[in-house]
């Protein structure tokens, strides 16, 4: 921490007179069990969000194992690609904003980053590979995500680096020697989540799990625009044949390779534009504009020939209302098309309304006090993103996942620097002119600037969940003011509620996310049934039958920690169900990245 406090006192320094530190963070407004670590100025939103990532690793992370112990395979792709994407953000303002003036200062903030660049590496082999191989496409496709993060944050800092002065020669930085192993890791398994895409039924779009009876999902088919997309701009090529060539040797070096994936193959482009053509025409979205989690197919597991996705689980999660904001932005700078950038800015816009937000007020909705608990708005209350699970406790360790990835692509999305001119090219390749591309930076940058008073309440809302140890919480509401206990257990007996709007929207909507994948035909594939199972009936999946977590892990347990007493007394609904973990904290991490890219919009 020495070293980075060295860092920060001279970077504070030359950067006192920047318009970022003249932004109030507003305060919490309580005398709060948290009180050393609530209220804190924007301006150290830059040292929060580097807290909190040490925080991550100091108290998640196992460097003798390399990887996060508690974490599910998923979740800790997840994990790793919020690792690196917050490196490639202190990079930039460490190399660029704040330039070293002393090499001694130099040396620090090298170490700063190559000591969290290690963690990736180590994770790079703790990453369980051979299991998420056998997993469902969306876990697959994370692992894609992941090692494309780490690319760019690589070819980043590599880049600032061999070009500062510091270097002391244009040296390529070791870091760069990794680059071939996760575009390999990243390939392999984009090649493998491919096999999911599937014209048979609802004339295409992706499966979410070979092993289950066919779902269509919001969050596979999102991940599968993004990262495909993200393959076709990030991905530098791969010239390892394995596992194919099982005979490759150290003598035999990669030149004389039989496969070879190069760099901006279109093959990645056109599957990201038929993907998010599909789901754009698939209905998935409900009546406030929000993804709805996914598609059955009515009558199929009885055998009838219906191959159309007409059955909706109505379901919503935020980070299914995440997932394809960096696929749009990916689209846009693959085609210049400025359409689907205005896509990701309704979407968002709806998610902002959806939590009980007014932007054209900057304000709530609702009046906020601590008497009463403000009312459901879809996708959260009183301005704060929340999921279904959070009020009642029972988020699963996928939830608990969830709103960190809403934020980590709403701020690839949103980022200050996303439409940097050297990436924005047209359809034939040719580079969109610079004063086209300033018109609709400029267009982006203004929705962008809107949305941060709310972004702003998020990261206070989750500041206020940290306990002593500085670990983030669930349920950031519970940050933003005291809510007294009583009125959440009032909530906690009633049913989820999925919209406001429509008093019978809940028709299907099954929360597999957190109670487990029913064990039913609609979601089971007969041989995997017990005998006897009855068919589906047309009244909520699910309801009332035996249900069971999938996957590896044990999402759904539940830890021991029912007394919620903090060491101060206070009641603190965070330590309700599975408490603070490795998947709470990476959503704080996120929350203050994104405030801090989008916060660049002001200076
Ligand atoms: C592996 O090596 C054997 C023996 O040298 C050779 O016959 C075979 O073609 C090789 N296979 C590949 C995939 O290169
Ligand atoms: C879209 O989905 C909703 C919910 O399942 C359904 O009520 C509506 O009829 C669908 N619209 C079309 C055009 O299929
Ligand atoms: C499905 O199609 C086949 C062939 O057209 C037909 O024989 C069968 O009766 C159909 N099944 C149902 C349940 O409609």
């Amino acid at each position: 921490m020495l070293a980075w406090a060295m860092i920060v006192a001279s970077a504070m320094a030359v950067s006192a007179a920047s318009p970022w530190s003249t932004i109030p963070l507003q305060r919490k407004d309580t005398t709060s069990r948290n009180h050393a670590r609530t209220a804190l100025p924007d301006s150290d939103v830059f040292h929060d969000m580097f807290m909190a990532l040490s925080d991550m690793q100091d108290a998640y992370f196992q460097r003798w194992l390399g990887t996060w112990p508690e974490g599910i395979d998923w979740t800790r792709a997840v994990v790793n690609t919020h690792v690196a994407a917050t490196l490639r953000t202190i990079s930039d303002e460490l190399e660029l904003a704040r330039p070293a003036k002393t090499a001694e200062c130099a040396t620090r903030k090298e170490e700063l980053i190559a000591g969290y660049f290690a963690d990736v590496i180590a994770y790079y082999f703790g990453e369980d590979a051979f299991a998420l191989r056998n997993q469902a496409y969306d876990d697959m496709l994370w692992v894609v995500l992941g090692w494309l993060e780490s690319i760019r944050f690589v070819d980043e800092h590599g880049r600032l680096i061999s070009s500062g002065a510091s270097a002391g020669g244009a040296e390529t930085w070791y870091g760069s020697r990794w680059i071939p192993a996760f575009a390999h890791r990243a390939r392999i398994f984009w090649e493998l989540a491919a096999k999911g895409w599937d014209t048979t039924l609802c004339g295409g779009g992706m499966l979410w799990n070979p092993r289950l009876m066919p779902y269509k999902n919001a969050v596979t088919n999102q991940l599968f625009i993004s990262a495909s997309i993200s393959m076709y701009l990030h991905f530098p090529g791969d010239a390892n044949a394995s596992p194919f060539r099982t005979n490759a040797t150290l003598d035999q070096p990669p030149p004389a390779r039989t496969v070879d994936w190069r760099a901006h193959d279109p093959i990645f482009g056109r599957a990201a534009q038929e993907a998010h053509r599909w789901l754009a025409a698939s209905n998935m979205t409900n009546p406030q504009g929000l993804y709805a989690d996914g598609f059955h197919i009515s009558g199929h597991p009885a055998g009838s020939n219906n191959t159309k996705c007409d059955t909706r689980d109505e379901m919503v999660y935020t980070y299914n209302q995440g997932v394809i904001l960096s696929g749009l932005l990916g689209l846009f700078q693959a085609t210049g098309r400025e359409v689907y950038l205005r896509e990701g800015h309704a979407l968002v816009q709806n998610v902002i309304r959806a939590t009980g937000y007014d932007l054209r007020r900057d304000a709530p909705v609702d009046k906020v006090s601590t008497a009463r608990l403000p009312p459901w708005r879809g996708l959260g209350r009183a301005g704060v993103l929340e999921e279904a699970c959070d009020v009642r406790g029972t988020c699963s360790q996928d939830a608990q996942t969830f709103k960190g990835i809403w934020m980590h692509h709403f701020a690839s999305f949103c980022a200050a620097d996303a439409l940097d001119g050297k990436h924005v090219r047209y359809a034939d390749n040719t580079e969109m002119s610079e004063a086209v591309l300033a018109r609709i930076r400029e267009r982006h940058g203004e929705g962008c600037r809107r949305y941060l008073p709310w972004l702003r309440r998020n990261a206070r809302a989750a500041m206020g969940t940290r306990d002593g140890k500085g670990l983030f919480g669930m349920w950031w509401t519970a940050g933003l003011f005291e809510i007294a206990r009583a009125q959440v257990e009032e909530e906690m007996v009633k049913p989820v509620p999925p919209l406001p709007v429509e008093e019978d929207g809940d028709e299907d909507m099954v929360d597999y996310r957190n109670d487990g994948v029913p064990y039913n035909q609609v979601w089971m594939k007969i041989a995997d049934l017990p005998k006897g199972t009855p068919p589906p009936k047309d009244e909520a999946a699910g309801q009332g039958q035996q249900q069971k977590p999938l996957g590896g892990g044990d999402k759904t347990k539940r830890h021991d920690k029912r007394g919620t007493k903090e060491e101060g007394g206070a009641w603190d609904p965070n330590l309700r169900g599975r408490g603070r973990t490795v998947e709470t904290q990476s959503g704080g991490l996120a929350v203050l990245r994104a405030l801090w890219v989008l916060s660049r919009h002001e200076l």
